[in-house]
């Protein structure tokens, strides 16, 4: 931890946990155990990112393709995070780390719907840290849905199509609440962003590792900073050298002019 530079920490950082399954299957354990090893990683890569300073994590909980899982580890999934949202609430509440939650949630039992609105509440003027689930969650499916949101506006002349921009799309969605991501970790050794916050990683960072979720811990979130922190970040820009260079033959050229 020492080594990581606290004036450049990532403002948001986003991860796709995987590997529960192969974690569990390495252990002849069903799938679930993989799972509820997973919710132990959650808790600890959360007391680390607060501990760092991050302002918003945001944790690919659930995909809306989850749904096509079988229903005996929807519901485990389901039920686990029930359960976490009730034994995490003094530990949200003491760090001062607000709730919030991103996808398709209508579409969860009511049970965890309600558990889930009634910590947001509860946490909500927490200031130290935005953890957001991303819960039948799709970067396709928001989109579509912002894309609906911005047709109808359009329609009933609320807003003219030449003014949709990035900022109005920014607003139609939800994920753009807490600002684009800046770094993107997916753990389990695939690399691919697997439909998840399309729009605000436009410009993350991405960091991939073969370590398999349930092994996740505040270490390897520090490596992955680190790892972020030792990139420049172009934004579709030169670097800095190449700008110096080119201003440097600019000035040779006018010199030769006149
Ligand atoms: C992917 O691993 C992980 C998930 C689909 C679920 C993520 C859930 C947790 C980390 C558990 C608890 C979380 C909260 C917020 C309470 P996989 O099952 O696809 O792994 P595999 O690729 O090895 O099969």
């Amino acid at each position: 931890m020492a080594l990581v530079d606290v004036s450049r920490i990532p403002q948001h950082v986003a991860i796709i946990m995987d590997g529960n399954g192969r974690w569990a299957q390495a252990r002849s354990k069903p799938r679930t155990a993989g799972h509820e090893r997973g919710a132990d990683a959650v808790r600890a890569t959360m007391r680390a990112a607060r501990r760092l300073g991050i302002p918003a994590l945001t944790l690919y909980a659930f995909s809306e393709q989850n749904w096509d899982r079988p229903e005996a580890e929807i519901n485990a999934l389901v039920d686990l995070l029930c359960e976490c949202l009730v034994s995490e609430r003094n530990e949200l509440l003491d760090n001062e780390i607000r709730l919030s939650a991103i996808g398709r949630l209508h579409k969860l039992p009511q049970h965890a719907q309600s558990r889930l609105l009634s910590l947001s509440e509860e946490t909500e003027s927490c200031k130290g840290m935005t953890l957001t689930l991303a819960l039948s969650y799709g970067g396709r499916e928001e989109l579509i849905d912002a894309a609906r949101a911005l047709a109808s506006a359009a329609r009933d002349g609320e807003i003219k199509p030449e003014d949709i921009d990035e900022a109005a799309i920014d607003r139609c969605l939800p994920s753009m609440d807490l600002g684009p991501v800046d770094l993107l970790i997916r753990t389990g050794g695939e690399k691919r962003i697997s439909n998840f916050l399309l729009w605000g990683s436009a410009y993350a960072e991405l960091y991939f590792t073969n370590q398999l979720w349930p092994d996740f811990d505040a270490n390897s979130l520090y490596s992955a900073v680190l790892d972020y922190q030792g990139r420049e970040r172009r934004f579709g820009l030169v670097p800095e050298v190449e700008e110096e260079e080119t201003a440097r033959e600019a000035r040779r050229e006018l010199e030769r002019a006149v």
